[in-house]
């Protein structure tokens, strides 16, 4: 690989960015670069023609750029070496540096015939050997091949998993929904014991299949859920045998699946280059097969490689995981904003902002260079979201009239699953997507807020005093990204976007994207604490906070 990267603000690149910014570019007006450029849309837009599901369109022209910054930004990308890190990414180079792995997420769909080399070993026959296991798996418990305990089908998945062994199945389960082949589904991932329990309640111990996804197979909340779920399951049946029909396991170790009492036949394996944030694509999707089935599951991981190629292939001002990172960029370093929201019109994609919370955030939050030396300009923004038009409902009066900059994505599909109503509810979904974006744009000035007060009678004081309520300032950069229909190809589409949008800027702020470190002192300190909470002493060990905090528990928990 390359050498180091000088740190990104001696880059004189972002100081000629830093420049421009201070001169001009922080005053930048969306609406006013329209009036100045009717043909800005077909300029700032992207249309990606996939061959199974219509095209992606990606249209980035509301946004606070002008060719001088463009040309900017994607100088940027070429001096930051972004197409030598995408390179080394999909070559099987050990570009997680701190866990010494390789980061392979791309290989466990990778469509075509090329080989994948990591380590001196071509991976694809093991990738190719376990989609087959999960194939022939997911087409026994479908058809109900695979039968519980007592003879009866399986009518019941719950995938009790964490972090990237939920998040992803979780999300992609319910963004597809509408092809689902009629198994029902459940997520347990929460520690809380209500989690499980709410869902023990609503399933059969005969007919229900537990998937215990951990790539460690060591995450307390999962080991412990999964063993209360044994118990629950041995409680009912009374048969040791039974786990064998009604556990199986996700995880890269064989030893602790094993110990754990789940039969090795039972276990769906996969690597130590699957980062568990980008596991969806492994054997952690197994809940999804069992949801979707499996040419469904293909499909995603179709859509997936199609943007990989993309992303491989395709020059950076057309290549759309660099347009959105280079954005995010602009309005990180420059503007300072704090945060971006991922707004899907799309009910099925409700935990879409969800799932990219842990993709962005455990990726891009980061502090240190990879070199370790501490950064001085922000890395990884705040990911946050809720579908469209509950989101309107919520908290869009903040990003249209609040103090804050929210850079925002909106994700839209041409075509609902369910047209109801003659497509009056798709309808008025959309029309609220497309009025969001113009309105956040073009906001309303006091003239034009001034002419509606009047023309709604008012005059006077009372006009004076409304009049800067009613005034949005606009400006407010989005990008809207709308797809034909939320299929499983597009779907894996968007994921992918997203997934090598997070990796261009983490190589652009010179961080390590693929571990994830900073969740690791709560997990000590809570193994320290969770004793103390068994004797009855007062505890002394800590600050006061955490003591007195611990001592009311204890005082008040029985
Ligand atoms: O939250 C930390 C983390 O390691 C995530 O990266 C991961 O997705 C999650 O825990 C679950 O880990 P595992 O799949 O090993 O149980």
């Amino acid at each position: 690989m390359a050498g180091a990267l000088p740190p990104l603000n001696q880059e004189p690149t972002f100081q000629k960015l830093q420049e421009y910014y201070d001169k001009q570019g922080k005053d930048l007006n969306i609406k006013d670069l329209f009036v100045k450029d009717p043909k800005r849309f077909s300029k700032y837009s992207l249309r990606l023609h996939t061959q199974n599901d219509g095209e992606i369109l990606l249209d980035y022209s509301k946004n606070r750029i002008n060719d001088e910054v463009w040309d900017l930004l994607l100088a940027l990308a070429k001096v930051r070496r972004v197409d030598a890190a995408r390179d080394a990414m999909f070559s099987g180079q050990h570009i997680n540096i701190t866990e010494n792995r390789a980061v392979l997420h791309t290989a466990l769909r990778n469509r075509g015939t090329d080989p994948v080399v990591v380590d001196d070993k071509d991976v694809m026959p093991d990738v190719r050997a376990e989609l087959t296991h999960m194939k022939e798996f997911t087409n026994m418990v479908i058809s109900g091949v695979w039968r519980g305990c007592t003879g009866k089908q399986i009518t019941d998945v719950v995938n009790i998993g964490i972090g990237g062994s939920d998040l992803g199945p979780l999300m992609v389960t319910e963004a597809l929904k509408p092809y689902g082949k009629g198994l029902h589904s459940h997520f347990v991932s929460n520690i809380d014991g209500t989690h499980l329990a709410e869902v023990l309640k609503k399933v059969n111990y005969e007919t229900t299949l537990f998937i215990v996804a951990s790539k460690t197979f060591t995450t307390q909340e999962t080991i412990t859920n999964a063993t209360s779920a044994k118990t629950w399951l041995l409680e009912h049946s009374k048969e040791p045998e039974s786990v064998a029909k009604h556990f199986v396991a996700l995880s890269t170790n064989k030893e602790k699946v094993t110990e754990f009492g789940i039969d090795s036949a039972n276990m769906f394996g996969f690597w130590d280059w699957v980062g568990g944030r980008y596991s969806l694509w492994s054997a952690i999707g197994l809940s999804i097969c069992l949801s979707i089935g499996f040419e469904n599951f293909e499909q995603l991981l179709d859509g997936a490689h199609y943007m990989d190629n993309h992303f491989r292939s395709t020059p950076f001002e057309k290549n759309a995981p660099v347009v959105l990172a280079l954005l995010g960029v602009w309005y990180s370093n420059f503007f300072k904003a704090e945060t971006h929201a991922l707004l899907p019109y799309d009910q099925y994609l409700h935990r879409f902002a969800a799932y990219f919370q842990q993709g962005d955030m455990e990726s891009n939050g980061k502090f240190v260079s990879k070199a370790g030396k501490a950064v001085n300009y922000s890395t990884g923004p705040i990911v946050w979201g809720e579908p469209g038009t509950n989101g309107q409902h919520a908290f869009y009066q903040l990003i249209h009239q609040g103090t804050r900059l929210i850079p925002c994505d909106f994700i839209a599909p041409a075509q609902t699953h369910n047209p109801i109503a003659g497509g009056k509810h798709h309808k008025i979904l959309l029309s609220n997507f497309l009025a969001q974006t113009e309105a956040l744009m073009a906001g309303k000035t006091v003239d034009e807020a001034r002419a509606e007060l009047t023309k709604a009678g008012l005059c006077g004081n009372e006009l004076d005093n409304l009049l800067p309520h009613k005034v949005f300032v606009g400006n407010r950069p989005t990008n809207s990204i709308v797809v034909k229909k939320v299929s499983p190809f597009t779907l894996g589409a968007l994921i992918a976007l997203y997934e090598h949008k997070i990796f261009v800027q983490g190589i652009i702020w010179d961080i390590n994207s693929f571990d994830q470190w900073g969740v690791e002192l709560g997990k000590q300190l809570a193994k320290a604490i969770e004793p103390e909470l068994d004797h009855c002493n007062e505890v002394s060990t800590h600050d006061s906070s955490t003591n007195g905090l611990i001592n009311f528990i204890k005082a008040n928990w029985k």
